[in-house]
């Protein structure tokens, strides 16, 4: 049954901008979070300590975390790859974590230089730290209906690998389609057999817009009762390690459909399109939200 409710992560500031091709300066980033801060959105996340050789986009993760003016009741994740960007993420003051591994050893390995066991591996002593600390723990898992090097997957190992995930303590796991090659009825298909594995109240999707099916797969798996939406205003984003890839779904979209849907969000479209449409001209880009792009007509 669909859910009365739904919890949207915006991913904009961090899947988004990790992936622009110009430099965006810190306060551009800063005054954007703060802008997606006054929507109503419950989960923005705010960037990554990872590499900066590797993602030199995000180089300014400090900067950006501690110049943040947090609201209360809004959530700020960033992403942690190993030990060294967990230290780098308390010292910031994060309060919740998320790792982020794949379904192939191939994406794997091209994205944070391991393969999948040995990623568990690696996150194993970050998680365990992370809950001691008590911040919140989200794990991504991408390549979920598809890898840009591997080609297609195996849904029982997606479930097999969103269920060690959890055993090893994130709270919420993401099942992310990171090249949008996915459509509805395999997606339902992956979130069922995942769900079999971890309660979908412990689950999110997270879906790219490539093919233009991203809206498609969350209507289709909303249909299951998930409740946890990952989104980019805008569409921003992309993955540096999935060749191709697009943005993913516009927040804009989802929220329009939600809202047709008589599905709660607690997100003011108007504000946010606002938000969207002041990003896109400081980042010199065209909207990618159809939503955006039309406005409200009132
Ligand atoms: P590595 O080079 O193999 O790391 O990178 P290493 O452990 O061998 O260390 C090499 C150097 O990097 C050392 O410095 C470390 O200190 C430093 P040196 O001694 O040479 O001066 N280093 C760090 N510096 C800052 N912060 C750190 C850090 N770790 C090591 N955290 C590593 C391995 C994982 C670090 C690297 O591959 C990396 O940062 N990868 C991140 C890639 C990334 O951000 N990808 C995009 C996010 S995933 C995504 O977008 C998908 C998602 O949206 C879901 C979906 O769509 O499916 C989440
Ligand atoms: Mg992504």
């Amino acid at each position: 049954a669909f859910p009365s409710q739904v919890k949207m992560v915006e991913v904009g500031p961090r899947d988004g901008l990790q992936n622009e091709p110009g430099r965006v300066k810190t306060a551009t980033k800063i005054e954007f979070i703060h802008q997606l801060s006054g929507t109503g959105l419950p989960v923005i996340e705010a960037t990554s300590f990872v590499s900066p050789r590797w993602v030199p986009q995000l180089a300014d993760a400090e900067a950006v975390y501690t110049g943040l003016q947090r609201q209360p009741g809004v959530r700020y994740p960033a992403l942690v790859p190993n030990r060294a960007g967990l230290e780098r993420a308390l010292a910031a003051g994060v309060a919740d974590i998320a790792v982020f591994t794949g379904v192939t050893d191939t994406f794997c390995q091209k994205n944070i230089h391991c393969s999948v066991a040995e990623s568990l591996e690696r996150y194993q002593p970050v998680i365990t730290e992370a809950r001691e600390r008590q911040l919140g723990v989200r794990a991504y898992l991408s390549c979920v209906l598809g890898c840009p090097y591997e080609g297609a997957v195996s849904t029982r190992q997606v479930a097999r690998l969103a269920r060690q995930l959890a055993e090893l303590g994130a709270d919420e796991i993401s099942l992310g389609d990171t090249i949008g090659v996915g459509t509805p009825l395999q997606a339902q298909r992956m979130l069922a057999t995942v769900a079999e594995q971890v309660p979908l109240e412990r689950l999110a999707v997270h879906f790219h817009d490539t093919y233009g099916q991203a809206l498609a797969n969350i209507f289709a798996c909303l249909e299951l009762g998930i409740a946890v939406i990952d989104s980019a205003v805008a569409g921003l984003g992309g993955c540096p390690y999935a060749k191709g890839a697009t943005g993913n779904v516009a927040t804009e979209e989802v929220i329009y459909m939600l809202q047709g849907m008589g599905i709660e969000t607690g997100v003011d479209l108007e504000r946010l399109i606002g938000v969207g449409r002041h990003i896109c001209q400081a980042l010199g880009r065209e909207n990618q939200s159809r939503v955006g792009r039309a406005g409200l007509g009132r």
